[in-house]
């Protein structure tokens, strides 16, 4: 099965200058440090043993590769992938033994069944909602029968425009709220089923988490 080209959002050239001009903050502010939140990197090991022995996994939106890198530390043959340039700078001096590059979630069109895992971590949440529905249906088609995507977002409804961010740099992005029913129908409208879904009251950028882990084809199960 061949995957449909995906149309890039109108501002995607605008959300990526603006991660350009926040990455070198981001970085000194060592925001992708997984230590900073428990109950994240808990989901973060989660995935990371789930996903273990079933491929090469993808962090799509990766920034500077802390995350790549936790992942890589728990034997996980990860890669990453940020918009930024900037950003995959970061990661390239800050974690020379990885592979990362320059592209857009828009634009990967990823191999059918080429990934044991995917991660979205906190990373497409600019996306428009009918692109990001797009992004998950090629994401689900990369997994392998298995294979688990996990998510990071903020819980919420609407969406916010953002003139500044991290220190007051100043950017142009929408982030995109999302209630979790809303975004698990996009997950099951591409083919995946639900493993796990936790809610955080706890902030990362002043509202509530959201962590949601899905996977491709049914779940093995349990019967107690
Ligand atoms: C909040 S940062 C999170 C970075 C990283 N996942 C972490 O946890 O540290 C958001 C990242 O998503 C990237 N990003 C935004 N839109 C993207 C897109 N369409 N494709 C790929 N990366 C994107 C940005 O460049 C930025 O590095």
């Amino acid at each position: 099965m061949t995957a449909s080209r995906i149309e890039p959002p109108a501002d995607l050239d605008t959300v990526r200058t603006s991660y350009d001009r926040v990455a070198d903050n981001y970085v000194e502010m060592n925001l992708g440090d997984l230590t900073t939140y428990p109950w994240l990197r808990t989901a973060i090991d989660g995935f990371a043993a789930a996903v273990h022995g079933l491929g090469p996994v993808l962090d799509v939106g990766c920034g500077p590769g802390d995350v790549t890198a936790y992942l890589a530390e728990r034997g996980l043959d990860v890669s990453g992938v940020d918009l930024s340039e900037r950003m995959i700078e970061h990661a390239r001096r800050r974690h020379p033994g990885l592979r990362f590059a320059v592209a857009s979630a828009t634009e990967l069109e990823p191999a059918e069944s080429s990934y044991g895992g995917i991660l979205g971590w906190w990373s497409l949440f600019n996306l428009p909602r009918d692109v990001l529905s797009q992004v998950l249906q090629s994401f689900a088609r990369a997994l392998v029968p298995g294979g688990h995507l996990i998510l990071g977002m903020h819980q919420g409804d609407g969406e916010r425009v953002r003139t500044e961010a991290y220190g007051g740099v100043p950017v142009a992005w929408t982030t995109y709220l999302w209630q979790p029913d809303d975004l698990w129908a996009l997950l099951a409208a591409a083919g995946l089923a639900p493993v796990a879904d936790l809610r955080l009251s706890e902030s990362v950028a002043g509202v509530p988490s959201l962590v949601l882990v899905a996977r491709r084809g049914p779940g093995p199960g349990v019967t107690l």
